[in-house]
């Protein structure tokens, strides 16, 4: 069995961070987010991962590399633009063959690993077994319609969801699913849709199967999933202390702190996660928040937010929550007259003061 792990798309609805980032590689817990989805295939036993990329895009590349620091073999698969999830199957028949896979979009996060699924699948021996999770907002999802404990028909974001279940972004088929994305169209946005896909397995009377997830699952599309995501893997985490705390700083809850950095008169409260080389003093980190390399924290207050790489925040009056920052952002106390807000943000940035 083979893995086929998304890594292109737009990333719209992450801007600005995906202006300069590959969605795929912002840390989640100081870790890439593929690097979940890369370990989940691996830990139920693939080793062969295909990754499909934005062909005029090479990050995701250099990032992992063969994917022997993973131990896995890793094809990178480039796709010249982003034309569906359909569209990304079809390129990727080549490296597949005719393989039973597992396809796993690579901004989809879970707890519990994928061995259960890829045990479903075989077990009914599927042509196509699909993951289900009970959401809120079922519109902004393929939605399945099901009865008597199958899957009758599958529409992509319907207007009125014939079920409160999401398709979730972990697949599995063998290779019915070629002909089937061979034979669908585009949609009015001008996608080949997965969903479309489906149901094209469905009208052909194929064996299509689900498990529904139970457990934690989340797609990472928006800022907010992001921060949640990164809320549970902190929860999971165990503390390590690289890093030097002074006697004045008091730490409590699991705590990560990398190598080279310094914890100055300060209060953290886990769990959270400081990279290396960082320096926090006069500061409160709180819960859920995740610091990545050679960050500066002083006399500020942040919780339940990332905050990437050479960032700095100093002399900040409110407490900062529920936030972004990419790398090389500055949030600092306005030191020259006037004392007045000021900003310099690229496109698509948010700021919210009070
Ligand atoms: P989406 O979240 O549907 O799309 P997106 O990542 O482009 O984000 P946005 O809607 O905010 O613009 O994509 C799901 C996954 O599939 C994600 O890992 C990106 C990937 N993808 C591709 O690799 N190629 C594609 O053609 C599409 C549509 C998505």
């Amino acid at each position: 069995m083979k893995a086929l792990i998304t890594a292109g798309g737009r990333g719209t609805r992450l801007r600005p961070l995906t202006h300069t980032h590959n969605k795929h590689l912002i840390p989640i817990a100081n870790k890439p987010m593929l690097a979940y989805a890369i370990e989940a295939v691996r830990d139920a036993g693939i080793k062969e991962i295909g990754i499909v990329t934005n062909a005029d895009n090479q990050d995701v590349q250099t990032a992992f590399g063969s994917g022997k620091e993973y131990g896995v073999k890793i094809t990178y698969i480039p796709q010249s633009a982003p034309l569906g999830l359909a569209h990304v199957v079809k390129i990727s028949q080549s490296f597949i063959k005719d393989e039973p896979f597992i396809f796993y979009l690579g901004d989809n996060m879970l707890v519990g690993g994928v061995a259960k699924f890829i045990e479903e699948f075989k077990a009914n021996k599927s042509n196509c077994h699909l993951t289900l999770a009970k959401v809120k907002d079922p519109e902004r999802f393929g939605v399945p319609e099901l009865k008597g404990g199958r899957i009758i028909s599958i529409e992509e974001k319907p207007k009125k969801p014939k079920s409160d279940y999401a398709v979730a972004g972990i697949y599995l088929y063998d290779e019915s699913i070629f002909e089937a994305v061979n034979a669908i169209k585009p949609s009015a946005r001008g996608e080949l849709e997965i969903s479309d896909a489906h149901q094209y397995l469905l009208s052909k009377k194929k064996k299509v199967t689900y498990s529904e997830i139970t457990g934690w699952w989340k797609d990472t599309g928006k800022p907010y999933d992001l921060l949640e995501a990164n809320r549970l893997v902190l929860e999971n985490q165990e503390s390590m202390i690289l890093g030097k705390v002074d006697d004045a700083s008091h730490l409590s809850g699991k705590i990560v702190i990398g190598k080279g950095s310094k914890i100055i008169n300060s209060v953290l409260r886990g769990p959270l996660i400081i990279g290396e080389n960082c320096v926090i003093e006069d500061a409160y980190i709180g819960p859920f928040t995740s610091i990545y390399d050679s960050t500066v924290v002083k006399r500020s207050e942040i919780e339940f937010s990332i905050v990437l790489k050479d960032c700095r925040i100093e002399d900040v009056g409110i407490r900062i929550e529920e936030s972004l920052l990419g790398n090389d952002v500055q949030i600092v106390s306005a030191s020259k007259k006037p004392k007045t807000n000021r900003f310099m943000l690229g496109d698509q940035s948010r700021v919210e003061v009070v």
